[in-house]
């Protein structure tokens, strides 16, 4: 079972996928809980280039081919070998992610994303997609305001900094994907920032679905 937690910037996604990931071993199942980009050593070291204000000439292209070699070595070195041994895994953030942030919000074309994350990761797709969705005023604040307390990574990266506009065309594009695919996306309202109750909602959605499919402990 593959789940994933999408969603703009400053959605909270980190903190769900991490609390539903311990819901879940809770319950019993073997989970392994990782994330895009940086969910190897090899993916670390992409993660910085990428993320980096210093590369701000990076072409869109390069963005999203450097995302995707992220994710060929994440499925090489972790969810492949997880899902084969019968496990769970959730992972912050998965393919849709580049369709949202660089085939539609950076032009880089929704067939070219397709192609380079066929080969990236053959053809893997997750299970259930949890999309935690918020507008990005909301969501950029949240992201500037945990930074300036010290609670996530120094500064605003090279994608956060884009503008609001920006932000806009990725939540439009996430919701858009949803609507294509309902049955995989499932929308889950983050405006409120409430930990608790935005859990509770994903808690229904993923506990349901893995009853719905007798998932073995
Ligand atoms: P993330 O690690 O979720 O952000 P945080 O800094 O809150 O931990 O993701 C880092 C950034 O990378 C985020 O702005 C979204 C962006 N991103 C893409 O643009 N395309 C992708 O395919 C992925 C996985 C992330």
């Amino acid at each position: 079972m593959f789940i994933t937690f999408e969603g703009p910037d400053g959605c909270g996604k980190s903190t769900q996928s991490r609390l539903m990931a311990e819901k879940l071993e809770a319950a019993g199942y073997r989970v392994v809980y990782t994330r895009e980009p940086g969910g190897t050593d090899i993916g670390r070291k992409i993660r910085q280039i990428v993320l980096s204000n210093a590369n701000e000439g990076m072409s869109p292209i390069a963005e999203a081919l450097l995302y995707a070699a992220d994710r060929a070595q994440h499925v090489f070195e972790i969810i492949g070998p997880t899902l084969k041994a019968g496990r769970v895994v959730v992972s912050d953030r998965f393919v849709d992610s580049s369709f949202a942030y660089q085939a539609v919000a950076l032009n880089v074309g929704m067939a070219e994303v397709k192609a380079a994350n066929d080969i990236a990761t053959g053809g893997l797709r997750p299970d259930l997609t949890i999309l935690l969705d918020v507008d990005p005023r909301t969501g950029i604040s949240r992201v500037k305001k945990a930074k300036s307390k010290g609670q996530a990574e120094a500064q605003v990266d090279r994608i956060e900094a884009r503008d609001l506009e920006y932000h806009a065309v990725v939540r439009k594009a996430y919701l858009d994907m949803a609507a294509r695919e309902p049955d995989r996306i499932k929308v889950v309202d983050a405006t409120s920032g409430d930990v608790a109750s935005v859990h509770s909602k994903v808690c229904d959605i993923v506990m349901g679905f893995f009853s719905s499919k007798d998932v073995s402990k």
